[in-house]
């Protein structure tokens, strides 16, 4: 074959997935980064400022025969150019400042994901949605809502996150590989998540016959104040290292069929014993994208801790469902 009937036939078959980034701050712009390295699919990068989804798609782009990927990176304006994404992932939003709580963006935020979703439902019916933007709990409600998709495909990450930073708590505490380490937080993504000692191991063992219970509190302490200790740091913005890579460790597991159990923001029907609302449990991924909810037997304590979490999103979603976005 020449190049120029190689070049004119039919490329459809050979197309990679395609994940569409939602907000090209720092989380989308390094959750973009991250799948296109993987090579999860093919990357739109979608932002409402004019020249930043385009100027960094473009260094992404830059950076690709030396990290060796062959993912397009698109940086846009247009959501036309996001038509037909198998998967969506929405970091768009206001940042917390120094201050001020998640709670704080609740409404601004909360029309920005309803405006994304609103596009998003339009040029790809067929995705499925991870929401990134805080407040999460209350965020990944309103994309559920306005979207009108079933639950299965609308998904919230904290879970992931909050775990990964209980993990590098763990093995910086007895010095051990990160990979040894698993941990589990549950709950809502603020400050009445519900870390569990009790399901989090190293190489398998209990970290509760490894670390004293004081010990073990402050840990879990510091996990919930996880987000709020960087932005304490930063002063001007909030994580986006840990949040995007969590966020493409689910795009993953989705994309490419994993069924990984990751603790997840999941609509919960009677779940735990709760009913209508969002909320961080332990989730099976793949490409259905939330494929189970996996139910654990917890202790009073743990499950009045939920309780709390679910406490605190309710107050939010009863605010949210007045802001008649849907
Ligand atoms: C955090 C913010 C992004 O936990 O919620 O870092």
């Amino acid at each position: 074959m020449r190049w120029s009937d190689i070049h004119a036939a039919d490329s459809s078959v050979f197309t990679r997935k395609k994940i569409t980034v939602v907000g090209a701050g720092n989380v989308g712009a390094t959750a973009a980064f991250l799948a296109a390295t993987q090579e999860l699919a093919n990357i739109v990068l979608i932002d409402v400022v004019e020249g930043i989804p385009q100027g960094k798609a473009l260094d992404m782009r830059g950076s690709s025969p030396i990290l060796r990927f062959d993912s397009s990176v698109t940086g846009t304006n247009d959501y036309a150019d996001t038509a037909n994404s198998d998967l969506v992932i929405i970091t768009a939003g206001i940042a917390r400042k120094p201050g001020m709580s998640r709670d704080d963006l609740l409404a601004i935020n909360a029309g920005i994901v309803a405006d994304v979703t609103r596009n998003i439902v339009k040029h790809s019916p067929d995705c499925i949605i991870l929401v990134v933007t805080n407040p999460l709990d209350a965020m990944v409600y309103t994309a559920l809502r306005v979207s009108g998709f079933p639950k299965h495909r609308v998904i919230g990450m904290a879970g992931v996150l909050d775990s990964a930073r209980m993990r590098s708590f763990i093995a910086d505490e007895l010095e051990v590989s990160i990979n040894n380490v698993t941990a589990f937080v549950l709950g809502g993504h603020g400050d009445t998540m519900v870390p569990l000692p009790r399901y989090s191991t190293v190489a398998g063992i209990p970290v509760t016959e490894l670390i004293s219970e004081q010990r073990m509190k402050e840990i879990c302490e510091r996990t919930a104040d996880g987000g709020a200790e960087v932005v304490r740091y930063l002063k001007t913005g909030s994580a986006f290292y840990a949040p995007a890579a969590s966020v493409v460790q689910m795009a993953e597991a989705i994309i490419r069929d994993n069924k990984r159990v990751l603790p997840c923001c999941a609509y919960l029907e009677g779940e735990y014993g709760m009913n209508g609302y969002y909320l961080g449990v332990p989730c099976k991924l793949g490409a259905g994208g939330l494929e189970a909810i996996i139910e654990l037997d917890l202790t009073e304590d743990e499950q009045s801790g939920l309780l709390r979490s679910m406490e605190a999103v309710a107050d939010l979603v009863k605010v949210i469902d007045e802001l008649g976005l849907y």
